[in-house]
């Protein structure tokens, strides 16, 4: 059985089922997820390998190779049509093109189960999916349940990285106006133990991690690399659940009353469907989704503990992030471009900007050592890496604003995930293209001999599809210096 037939069996169904990673029912055949590429625009559903099973993630690579592609159609696996797809604009205005989210890419999220390769969804800040017409939703006060499985390691403080019940407006209609799982450090209405993440209840102008506003000590800091989380709600009574997806059980973090601030009961909610942003569009947050589902009615916790069962067996292990030329950590390497015409050009800094230089042996010792970096373990993830400038040691390659910057670190989690980078095969066949581990949509690419991180025909000027795969190919060298 899958997780929604174990639902059905416990007389709440899901009325939504979403999972880039796997079939939520035992008999289900359809497609899990569309991609689409881009080289030429083209899209493609990617379904499960067989009934029930593990979604065919070489049919995506096969698709995707040798250029990008984004997660455009989350499909619903119940059968009420209840996709998710980009966010479009609300209370507040997205990234893309006409105030809509960015899509994620379809390759940031790596995963095996059971051994088969799978693609979960990486959420970077300014991404979103939303359906505001959702059919069998809870709506008003109606009971709902909610599961989702998430990298319990991927998150920031930024409001909200949400899967749920919203506003079918994409703007705060007001207290109890949602009722959806948020996943993050997120301070600004309410904490759990220590210092987070916490899975809280997102219930509009509040995050909940108990019956007060503010802290709950029983909401404990949970960081589990796969992390199941439930939120579910009815007429006066909601719940919040949490555990590792990989093994063990579940534990209930709160159950009992609806919180007494004014407006959450009962409530009021709308709903339509959101993924990785809040209820009026905020899009700061970042978090990785792998599975989830909304139900009808108030599932019992012996209920949810099979499902969590089931999640287990579906045995969720990370994948690799990196392909191609394997990097030495503690090597000194240089990286040239690959564009006809700048094939002499390196990447070199000149004080804190990162630019391209055209370098050689018989250069200067300066201009050598500009364009040397040293190859470290990556400061936000160790399954990528870092660049160190081998003239100026303690200062890495960051991006800030999608330009790229020589910069010392500061030591904050910001500073580095901006400097974590993964590799992988040149996508113009040469060498490596250097992926950002928190933006997975975005890549080093030359433009006017500056470097950025730039997505595939993304908003600015140096996202242009022009020359994209050759700007971000790079041939990496032993170091200069
Ligand atoms: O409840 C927290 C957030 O507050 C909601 O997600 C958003 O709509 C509002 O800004
Ligand atoms: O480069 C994108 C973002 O810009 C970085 O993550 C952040 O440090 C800056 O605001
Ligand atoms: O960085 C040099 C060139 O500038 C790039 O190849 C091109 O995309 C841009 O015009």
């Amino acid at each position: 059985a899958g997780p929604c037939d174990i639902y059905s069996s416990g007389g709440t169904p899901c009325v939504a089922a979403h999972s880039t990673t796997r079939a939520l029912y035992s008999s289900f055949t359809g497609a899990l997820y569309q991609v689409k590429r881009g080289s030429d625009g083209a899209t493609t559903t990617i379904a499960p390998l067989s009934a029930g099973g593990v979604a065919n993630a070489a049919a995506q690579d096969t698709f995707c190779a040798n250029t990008t592609c984004l997660i455009t159609i989350i499909y619903d696996q119940s059968g009420r049509g209840n996709h998710l797809t980009q966010a479009p604009p609300g209370g507040f205005t997205g990234p893309d093109t006409s105030g809509y989210d960015n899509l994620a890419s379809a390759i940031g999220a790596p995963v095996t189960l059971n051994g088969q390769k799978a693609y979960g969804v990486f959420i970077s800040p300014g991404t979103g999916y939303r359906n505001n017409a959702a059919s069998g939703t809870a709506t008003g006060d109606a009971a709902e349940g909610m599961y989702a499985v998430l990298d319990g390691t991927h998150y920031n403080d930024a409001c909200c990285f949400d899967y749920g019940n919203a506003e079918t407006s994409n703007t705060d209609t007001g207290n109890g106006h949602m009722e959806a799982i948020y996943f993050g450090t997120n301070t600004a209405w309410g904490t759990g133990a220590g210092s987070g993440p916490w899975v809280m209840a997102d219930l509009e102008n509040g995050l909940f991690s108990g019956l007060s506003s503010g802290n709950n000590a029983a909401d404990p800091s949970v960081s589990y690399r796969f992390l199941s989380t439930i939120v579910k709600g009815e007429s006066n009574q909601w719940a919040i659940r949490g555990g590792n997806a990989a093994s063990g059980s579940l534990s209930t973090y709160y159950s009992g009353a609806r919180p007494s601030a004014s407006g959450y009961n009962p409530m009021s909610k709308e709903g339509a469907i959101i993924l990785g942003i809040g209820g009026d569009n905020s899009h700061g947050a970042q978090g990785t989704f792998y599975e989830g589902v909304m139900t009808s009615g108030y599932p019992s916790d012996a209920t949810e503990n099979s499902v969590q069962a089931n999640i287990v067996a579906a045995k969720y292990v990370a994948g690799s992030l990196t392909s191609g030329t394997a990097l030495t950590v503690g090597s000194s390497i240089s990286l040239r471009a690959t564009t006809s015409g700048y094939t002499t050009r390196y990447i070199a800094h000149n004080s804190s900007s990162v630019i391209t230089e055209v370098v050689s042996s018989s250069s200067s010792t300066i201009l050598k050592e500009q364009a040397s970096w040293t190859v470290r373990t990556g400061l936000g993830n160790s399954a990528c890496f870092s660049f160190e400038s081998v003239d100026t040691p303690g200062s890495y390659i960051r991006h800030y604003n999608f330009g790229l910057l020589l910069n010392a670190s500061d030591g904050t989690k910001q500073f580095k995930e901006d400097a974590t980078f993964c590799p992988q095969s040149g996508l113009n066949g040469q060498g490596n293209s250097i992926r950002s581990w928190s933006y997975p949509t975005r890549y080093f690419r030359h433009y006017n001999n500056v470097l950025y991180i730039a997505s595939n025909g993304g908003v600015d000027t140096f996202d242009a599809t022009a020359s994209f795969n050759d700007d971000v190919s790079w041939v990496i060298t032993t170091g200069f210096a």
